[in-house]
């Protein structure tokens, strides 16, 4: 087989790419590990910037995103007792649109497949060589070889292509957390109008949406918490307790999925090696308080595409995804140390952060930097 762009992961890099390519002419084949099903069904993530909604819409994938997604113009930020509205529109003249990632990964499985374009799931044993741009995998118990012009390495942090790059080429920084988040799906009407990120004593806990009836919260947890040692009861007190306002009360509903995820932050630069180049989670994490990780990874193939398509240009791809990459790896960073109980946090620690939520509260110019953080409006 042949190709000119091979494509590894079909998670919304891989996917987002592959459809740019294919609005430009450029063939490509993408090769997902999982089945469709798993990838249409793991729960992720949910808030579109303004960017991201723009290049679907422009992609012809953004059909159901515009019926189905929900834009707000701004979030709020609740501590000791309070809730602060952050109003992004007003600030920034950009809104975020509430659509889950899920969702945006079946539209784009969907318009591969109705253009009868190359998708394998399944692949098995991939082996990627920067080198030659060769792929060679299983699929269905069959050895290949897809030969490519280069390759687009989006499979995720797990994947085979970010360790297909000499360790002496490559530099990587990481932190990762103590600290977790529990997350649940329940079917009952969100209790607020705008996603709420709200810092308590108990830990940190989070108010978002995936519909008009369906809740997505979080709590702070453990990295390596044990999902069973939390029965719905326990979670609904917990999200209560650090969400409750004098005048207001989260209205729950039954649990239909839960989860604990742990968090890192990470960067492998440089983000090109010869002819392979990686997209998305396969060459970044952020933890996910700022809700930038499917924003960062559209963002990069936005910018691969735009390259490949104009034939020139890619030695610069690599500086010009980590620029924004940085961006967001300081804000998500920031995000989450204001936000979250730190695990060896004192008195003090916690003074500051709420002195700092007070100040990004009430500051016009720190509400800005935050909104347009939020927003995506960092084109540095
Ligand atoms: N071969 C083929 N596919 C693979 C391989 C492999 N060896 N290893 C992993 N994959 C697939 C995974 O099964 C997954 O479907 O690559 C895909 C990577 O998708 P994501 O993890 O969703 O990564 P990405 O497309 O970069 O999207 C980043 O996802 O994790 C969230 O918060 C993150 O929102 C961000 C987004
Ligand atoms: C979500 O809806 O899943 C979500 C929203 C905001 C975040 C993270 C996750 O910061």
């Amino acid at each position: 087989m042949r190709t000119q762009v091979g494509i590894v992961g079909a998670g919304p890099a891989g996917l987002t790419l592959a459809r740019l390519l294919e609005v430009a002419g450029i063939e490509s084949v993408v090769l997902e590990a999982r089945d469709r099903e798993y990838c249409e069904h793991r729960v992720r993530a949910g808030v579109l910037e303004q960017g991201t909604v723009d290049l679907l819409r422009e992609a012809g994938v953004g059909e159901r995103m515009e019926r189905e997604g929900i834009v707000h113009g701004g979030i709020h930020l609740q501590f000791d007792g309070e809730r602060h509205h952050v109003p992004m529109h007003e600030l920034t003249g950009r809104n975020i649109v509430i659509y889950g990632q899920t969702e945006v990964v079946k539209d784009l499985i969907a318009a591969r497949i109705e253009s009868g374009l190359p998708l394998l799931f399944e692949v098995g044993d991939v082996r990627v060589d920067p080198d030659t741009a060769r792929i060679e995998f299983v699929h269905d118990a069959e050895q290949q070889v897809l030969e490519c012009d280069v390759i687009a390495g989006c499979d995720g942090f797990h994947g085979v292509c970010r360790p297909s790059i000499p360790a002496d080429v490559l530099e990587t920084f990481e932190r990762e957390y103590a600290f977790g988040w529990l997350g649940i799906l329940a079917q009952v009407a969100p209790s607020m109008d705008e996603l709420v990120y709200a810092h308590n004593t108990r830990g940190f806990a989070l108010l978002s949406l995936r519909s008009p009836e369906l809740s997505r919260y979080y709590v702070q947890v453990r990295h390596d918490e044990d999902i069973a040692a939390w029965p719905d009861e326990r979670i609904w007190e917990e999200l209560h307790a650090r969400t409750e306002l004098d005048d207001w009360q989260l209205e729950e509903g039954p649990i239909l999925e839960k989860g604990v995820t742990g968090m890192r932050s990470f960067v492998a630069q440089p983000m090109q090696y010869k002819k392979l180049y990686l997209a998305g989670d396969a060459a970044h994490i952020v933890p996910p308080t700022g809700a930038k990780g499917l924003n960062l990874a559209i963002s990069d193939v936005r910018i691969l595409a735009e390259r490949l398509i104009e034939g020139s240009g890619l030695d610069g791809y690599s500086d010009a995804c980590l620029r924004r990459v940085w961006r967001a790896e300081h804000f998500s960073y920031w995000m989450t140390t204001m936000l979250h109980k730190l695990e060896d946090g004192d008195a003090f620690d916690e003074q500051l952060q709420l002195s700092q939520l007070r100040y990004v509260t009430s500051s016009q110019s720190a509400k800005t930097s935050l909104a347009e953080n939020y927003v995506g409006l960092t084109t540095l």
